[in-house]
Formats: structure tokens, C-alpha cells, sequence
């Protein structure tokens, strides 16, 4: 230390970190030391504390520590939020800390780094002002990410990544018109990231619900060639490509198990039925059942009850509906699928269902009529390019991984059972270990 009397400048304290090294001391500990009592004695000495915030990362790598890291993080962002330091050394702070928070997960933190970053350096730091957005977006701040995107795509109007990421900010906000061009100009870059299905199937949906289709379809029918979907139909994220595909399953292509599902199901269907409806109100209202939250729906009111989630039973749902839950508590297929629901699923007169994908291609879906209007054929669900009709005690099995949509223009409300099940050429194994949805 005595050599580099001038700990004010960067070489001093690096050199005290490198000569700690150099010593063997691997986790830094002199240094860090050192340099403790450097900011201790000397409180406004910022570049020495960004300093010691990087050796306590370094030492919290090689202990890997989580204690040390989070004292390293909050050093860091002490100084990048420190007014008094000098724009360089904020900025290194704050880079090094939005980087580390962003490994401990804490998103909310990493994203005030971020924003310093990029507010305080209007021109620099292209990659920060993406890692912002792609940041605002994970949280669903959209018009946030919508501002960082414009402002990457306005100094380099060629960059795909930027290009796409902006159209998915301004596709979250519904601004459907807006999106289109570009998606359309950063799927065409072919960078690296644009590909991911994503930014098709969200820019299909804008052109399906500015009443595009038949373009919609052609975009997808190209991504499907490219292997960028399963098919055209089929648009779902979490895939296992081997399993087969097709919209409709016959209980006949279906094994043994799933039969005697189907049909004890149908059997009790009346018993399912009172016990949903013994929770409508007087206004044929289901107050208990949440409504549809993921902007399917172009109109109407679309409500689910569910009992059981990603493999988990909804205790507090289950006991308003015991009899029910007690009937399918041991179709282990459908009670055990982690990546599906079991749910009563409520649909009033005049609801339409944009056309949409279901994440997953590991689950099949089985619906359950229990209270379907007599004018029946006036409601329908379309799953790829064939029409179904539900009837009262009556089941059929969709893959919703398929293009699905709903027309329901009968004279009252529609009340189903959805069960979700294992996709039957899954292995125990996969069966154990693909992530839940
Ligand atoms: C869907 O799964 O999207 C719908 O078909 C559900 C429903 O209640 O019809
Ligand atoms: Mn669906």
C-alpha cells in the first residue's frame, strides 16, 4: 500500500486488490479490509468505495457468499446513487450492481440500476438500455419498455432485437396497428433472439385481431417451415416435439385410463353441475369464480373456478365443492399434471374468444358439458379449423397447444367442467421433471 500512496486513483486500490491476490489471498480479504478502513477514515473517497464493493464481489464469488454479495450490491449502490461522485465511477457502480442483483433475482433493484444508467447517459450504453426494457417488459411495465426500445431503435434503427422487443411492448398495450411494422422489420433482420415465437405469435394475433387472418395465417404457416412452431395451428412455448399432434382426441385414441376418466365423469356430471351451480347468486352470477385476466376475451364474461392448479389442490375452492373434488381426487393423470388445471369454467351469452394457443403441448384438455343452453348449436368452440358443440353431460378432448377460439351466441349462460391431463405419450420421467405452468 505504502508504494501507492495515492488511493484516490484508480491504480492505488487496484493495485492493493492485485498485490492481495498475488499474495494467495483469493477471497480478497485484505483488501477489502484495507479498503474498509480507507472509507471509513475518508467517507467521500466514492472511487474507493466502488472499489471496495467490487473486492467484496469478488470475494463473495470466491465464497460464494450471498451475505457478501448483497454488502457488495449495496456499497455499489450507494455509490451510483451518490451525487457527489463523479459520472464514471456511478456508472461503473451502478453497471456492477444492476449485473449482480440481476444474478440474486431481484429484479426491482437491478431495474433503478439500469434506469440511472441510461437516463444519465443519453447517447451511451446501447446494451443497457436493452437489458432496461427486456427488464420493464419481464415486470410488465410496458409503456416503460415501449420508451427504452424507441430510444434503442432511434440510434440504430437496424437493430433486431430492439425491433422486435419494441413491437411486443407496444402489442402488450393493444396498440395492435402500431406493432406491426416492427415485428415485421425485426423478425426480417434474422438476428439472433428475433426467432424466438414470441414475437410471431403475438405479431399474428395483431393481424388476427385487426381482422387479418388469412395474413396472419400465411406468416405462421412460414414459421412453421422454419420450425419456429410445431404448425401453423399449433403455436405453444413449452414444447416436446416428438408427441402427436392433432386437434381432437376420440376416447378411443385415448388409453384405458383416460376412458374410465371420461367416463366416470360423465356419469356424475348432474352432481358436478349442483355443485357449481349451488354457488351462483341470484343474478346468475358467480361471485366466487375470478374472471378471465390474460385479454382473451373480445367480449362478453368468461369466469373460472379453479380446484386444481400446476398439480397443486385449491384447498379453499375444494371445500365448495367437495363431492366433486372427492370424484376426481384419484385421476392421478390429471390431478398430477403440473403443466394444467382442473376447473369450472363459466361463459355468458355473447362472449367471443379471440383465437389463441394454450402454452404447453404436454396436456390434453377434456371439457365436460354442465350446463349448456338449448339452443346449443348457436355456441361453439373452434379448435384449429373444426367446430365442437358442448352438450349437457357430454365430454370431448382438445389439444389447446391448437389455434382455439368461442362464439357463444346462445340464449344463456354456459357452465364446463375443463380437466386437464398428461399428453398420453409422455414417460414418467418427463412426467416427474418438465417444469410446471
Ligand atoms: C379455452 O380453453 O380457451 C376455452 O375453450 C375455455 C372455455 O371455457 O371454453
Ligand atoms: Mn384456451
Amino acid at each position: 500500500w505504502k508504494e501507492t500512496d495515492d488511493f484516490f486513483s484508480t491504480k492505488g486500490a487496484k493495485r492493493l486488490i492485485y498485490i492481495d491476490s498475488q499474495k494467495g489471498h483469493k477471497d480478497y480479504l485484505e483488501s477489502t479490509k484495507t479498503l474498509k478502513s480507507l472509507i471509513d477514515g475518508y467517507p467521500n473517497v466514492e472511487y474507493v468505495k466502488y472499489l471496495y464493493g467490487e473486492a467484496m464481489n469478488l470475494r463473495a464469488e470466491h465464497l460464494r457468499s450471498n451475505d457478501v454479495l448483497q454488502e457488495a450490491v449495496k456499497v455499489l449502490q450507494e455509490v451510483a446513487n451518490d451525487e457527489n461522485a463523479l459520472q464514471d465511477v456511478r456508472n461503473k457502480a451502478a453497471e456492477l450492481a444492476a449485473d449482480r442483483l440481476r444474478f440474486l433475482g431481484k429484479r426491482g433493484g437491478a431495474l433503478k440500476m439500469g434506469r440511472l444508467l441510461v437516463d444519465s447517459n443519453p447517447t451511451r450504453n446501447f446494451k443497457h438500455l436493452k437489458d432496461v426494457g427486456v427488464t420493464c417488459l419481464i415486470i410488465g411495465n410496458n409503456v416503460e419498455a415501449e420508451r427504452y426500445f424507441r430510444r434503442a431503435v432511434e440510434q440504430d434503427p437496424t437493430d433486431g432485437f430492439s425491433l422486435v422487443h419494441l413491437g411486443f411492448s407496444l402489442k402488450m398495450q393493444d396498440k395492435y396497428e402500431e406493432c406491426l411494422a416492427p415485428f415485421e422489420a425485426g423478425v426480417k433482420s434474422l438476428e439472433p433472439g428475433t426467432e424466438e415465437s414470441k414475437f410471431r405469435y403475438h405479431w399474428g394475433d395483431a393481424l388476427m385481431r385487426l381482422g387479418r387472418k388469412p395474413e396472419a395465417d400465411e406468416m405462421f404457416e412460414e414459421a412453421a417451415k422454419a420450425g419456429i412452431f410445431l404448425s401453423k395451428f399449433q403455436r405453444s412455448t413449452y414444447n416436446i416435439d416428438r408427441l402427436t399432434g392433432r386437434p381432437y382426441w376420440k376416447k378411443s385414441e385415448l388409453d384405458k385410463t383416460l376412458q374410465i376418466y371420461w367416463t366416470r365423469l360423465e356419469k356424475k356430471w348432474e352432481m358436478m353441475r349442483d355443485e357449481a351451480q349451488a354457488l351462483m347468486d341470484e343474478n346468475l352470477n358467480f361471485p366466487n369464480f375470478e374472471k378471465e385476466a390474460e385479454g382473451l376475451q373480445k367480449e362478453g364474461d368468461w369466469r373460472q373456478f379453479t380446484l386444481w392448479q400446476q398439480g397443486r389442490k385449491q384447498e379453499k375452492e375444494c371445500k365448495l365443492t367437495p363431492k366433486t373434488c372427492a370424484l376426481i381426487q384419484d385421476m392421478k393423470e390429471a390431478t398430477g399434471c403440473r403443466r394444467g388445471q382442473i376447473k369450472f369454467s363459466v361463459m355468458k351469452e355473447g362472449t367471443v374468444v379471440w383465437p389463441h394457443t394454450g402454452p404447453t403441448n404436454c396436456r390434453l384438455r377434456l371439457h365436460l358439458g354442465l350446463r349448456v343452453p338449448e339452443d346449443f348449436t348457436n355456441l361453439a368452440l373452434t379448435v384449429a379449423d373444426q367446430e365442437q358443440h358442448w352438450e349437457n353431460g357430454k365430454a370431448f378432448v382438445f389439444d389447446d397447444s391448437f389455434e382455439h377460439s368461442v362464439q357463444h351466441n346462445g340464449n344463456s349462460y354456459r357452465l364446463i367442467l375443463i380437466l386437464d391431463f398428461w399428453h398420453p405419450e409422455m414417460n414418467d420421467h418427463e412426467k416427474r421433471t418438465v417444469t410446471a405452468i
